[in-house]
């Protein structure tokens, strides 16, 4: 592991496995199992979020289809559910799987284990998306999916990811969002449970990113999902 691209002391804990020093558990942990079953379900998708499985996965293909070279972050990568078919095709490509929880990228490693011999350059990394461990100007590529909803504070998740992302370096993000009239009801029942944070239209959600320094480029909404793309302003 390079850790000249890094600001902060990264330990290896597995083969593939690699964390931020004295970073603490992910909140998923306890409930990676479950959690993995309810989302990876077709049914589950179709009625609360108005979304087939396979648009998510595309999306995130169609974002690793774009990119030529540097590397790619997945930041809030969770049990690759919906994009380790992705990443298999792609597994020549310099990425990083994040998120802050073991146990949810212990699931996704097995997952695409599964079905990708070759992870050569493919590395599980646990972090924080509100302090990434990458240099400022170093990522050519985020993706993030189904993390933005879950912040209180969803500024400081897109303050981050243009900290690191290079000049003119891409983002694709989905998110929840309150469009659809049963997946708001849904979100907002989720938000009262404390599971995701104050639930917010697709526009809100576009204006945040815009805010902070990523000009939106590709911005579709089906059901209640946002699939948003833009690039890091040139400065
Ligand atoms: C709703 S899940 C989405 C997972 C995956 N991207 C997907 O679409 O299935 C949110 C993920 O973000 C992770 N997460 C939550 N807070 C985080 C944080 N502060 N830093 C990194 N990951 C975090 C959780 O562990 C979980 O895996």
């Amino acid at each position: 592991m390079d850790q000249g691209l890094f600001n902060k002391k990264i330990t290896q804990i597995e083969d593939n496995i690699f964390e931020v020093e004295g970073l603490r558990k992910g909140e998923y942990d306890v409930q990676a199992i479950q959690y993995d079953r309810l989302i990876s379900n077709g049914l589950y998708n179709r009625i609360m979020w108005g979304n087939a499985p396979d648009a998510y996965t595309d999306f995130c293909k169609s974002g690793l289809e774009s990119l030529n070279d540097g590397i790619v972050a997945d930041i809030g990568c969770g049990t690759l559910s919906f994009t380790y078919k992705a990443y298999a095709e792609h597994h020549k490509k310099n990425i990083f799987l994040c998120d802050q929880s073991y146990e949810m990228l212990k699931i996704g490693e097995n997952r695409l284990s599964n079905i990708c011999d070759d992870l050569s350059t493919i590395k599980f990394l646990r972090s924080n998306a509100l302090d990434m461990p990458f240099k400022e100007n170093s990522v050519q590529a985020v993706l993030t999916f189904g993390l933005f909803h879950v912040f209180k504070n969803p500024s400081g998740l897109i303050c981050e990811i243009a900290r690191i992302l290079l000049p003119e370096g891409q983002l694709f993000l989905t998110s929840l969002c309150t469009d659809r009239k049963l997946s708001a009801k849904y979100l907002n029942f989720l938000h009262k449970k404390g599971h995701v944070a104050k639930p917010l239209s697709s526009i809100e959600i576009k204006n945040i990113i815009e805010e902070n320094g990523i000009k939106v480029s590709g911005f579709n909404v089906k059901g209640g999902m946002a699939y948003i793309s833009g690039t890091k302003d040139k400065s």
